[in-house]
């Protein structure tokens, strides 16, 4: 019986509050903080009427370290979830640190002016939360998340060597817009329009945004043309899987948003630096996030699914081996169950499952821990029951 303080009532902190709530054993109490209140009223409301359960509301700048402490402190959690953006990584941390409570996110940190992701600032903390007897969770979303913890499954049970890792998301949905973004517009597109990178032979090789693709057969959606981006759970991976010779990760894009994509970059709509305008300054990512729709709210008429999983190459008991574990998800179910579509279902779910891990003491540890250096069985066995099932095809 543990009490939870969720951070960022987004598409995403909708599903994790659903979920905890749909799991009273585990998650006693809950409360849902956020910048705008009224977004967690909205959430409130609805595992209210959905799952008959009250959960406990407030307001909150997380990237305010003092203020956060303040309401860690009032409210006396065991573990702060981390669903807003990853901007708040490391203030969240700092509070985490000065409160004396374990943290868990899905994403890793993000300089605001920069788009470069890496999980260098996280891993710093690594000697501060050892000391302090507390356990940061990275990445207990899908992907990162679930695909590492596939990686970490089968380097332990379905491999003795691991050559080849090709991580695919597929989001064969369909959600009626023009153009639109599965989760937060500037975090997203900013992760698209930087330069791709994939490790081959112990270096980073880094090829111009999009400029590699190829079909890709995914289940129950068919034949995709996916696209090789960065993305981060490739850096930790190359650490934590043994022998790895190359690791990349791609993603599906239609061609109707490529093209919308192409056209805001060249207009200067993705610039993420200040531009002046009429007396002001404004960036222009985020006067576009202001006229997008916004993601959790394109779930009512998505149709279609996700396809998301790892191509996984190399050898047992001396014959080469290549599975694909993968899982998929439909947005019409999701939005059934949670009031969400797939792509925040298939993040937010994980993220109830990884804080259960740590709430009933299954892993538990002091520092800081991407999810795959953690026991898989237990995850995967509870993902399943959750929701996202998940499946091993030979190929
Ligand atoms: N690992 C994965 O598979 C995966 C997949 C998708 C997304 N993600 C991550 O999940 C996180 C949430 O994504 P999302 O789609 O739910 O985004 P979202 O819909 O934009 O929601 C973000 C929420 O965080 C809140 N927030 C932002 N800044 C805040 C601050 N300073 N203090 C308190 N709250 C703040 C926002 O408040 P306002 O309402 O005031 O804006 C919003 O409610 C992101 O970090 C994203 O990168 C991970």
């Amino acid at each position: 019986m543990s009490k939870v303080l969720i951070i960022g009532a987004g598409g995403v902190g909708g599903v994790v509050t659903h979920k905890c709530a749909d799991d009273s054993d585990t998650f006693s109490e809950i409360v849902l903080a956020s910048r705008t209140l009224s977004r967690c009223e909205k959430i409130q409301s609805q595992v209210r009427e959905l799952r008959g359960r009250e959960i406990e509301i407030a307001q909150v700048d997380a990237d305010d370290v003092a203020q956060t402490v303040a309401l860690i402190k009032r409210v006396q959690p065991a573990l702060v979830i981390n669903v807003a953006l990853p901007y708040q990584d490391l203030p969240l941390m700092d509070a985490c640190l000065e409160a004396g409570v374990d943290y868990l996110d899905t994403a890793n940190y993000e300089p605001p002016d920069e788009a470069k992701f890496e999980y260098k600032w996280q891993w710093d903390y690594q000697g501060r939360f050892e000391s302090a007897g507390i356990m940061a969770l990275l990445g207990s979303g899908f992907d990162p998340g679930v695909t590492n913890v596939f990686c970490a499954y089968a380097q332990k049970h379905l491999f003795d060597e691991i050559d080849y890792v090709d991580i695919l998301d597929c989001n064969g949905g369909d959600h009626g817009h023009p153009f639109a973004t599965n989760f937060n517009p500037e975090i997203n597109i900013r992760e698209i329009t930087q330069r791709g990178r994939y490790w081959e032979n112990g270096e980073w090789v880094e090829i111009d945004p999009m400029s590699q693709s190829r079909m890709f057969d995914f289940p129950e959606v068919g034949e995709r043309k996916a696209y090789l981006l960065y993305h981060e759970e490739l850096e930790s991976l190359v650490k934590h899987i043994d022998g790895l010779k190359r690791i990349r990760f791609w993603m599906t894009f239609g061609d109707e948003y490529l093209t919308h994509l192409r056209v805001l970059q060249n207009v200067g709509m993705t610039r993420i630096d200040p531009v002046e305008y009429e007396g002001r300054e404004i960036v222009p990512i985020q006067f576009l996030k202001a006229l997008l729709p916004d993601p959790s709210t394109l779930g009512e008429n998505y149709t279609g699914k996700t396809s998301i999983g790892c191509l996984i190459e190399g050898s047992k008991d001396g014959k080469p081996r290549k599975v694909f574990i993968y899982n998929v998800c439909d947005h019409e179910e999701s939005w059934k169950e949670v009031r969400a579509q797939a792509v925040s279902y298939t993040t937010g779910v994980p993220t109830m499952v990884g804080a259960k891990m740590m709430l009933t003491k299954r892993w538990q540890g002091n520092g800081v821990f991407n999810i795959e250096q953690l026991d898989p069985e237990p995850f995967l066995e509870e993902l399943a029951v959750r929701g996202l099932p998940w499946h091993v095809k030979e190929m």
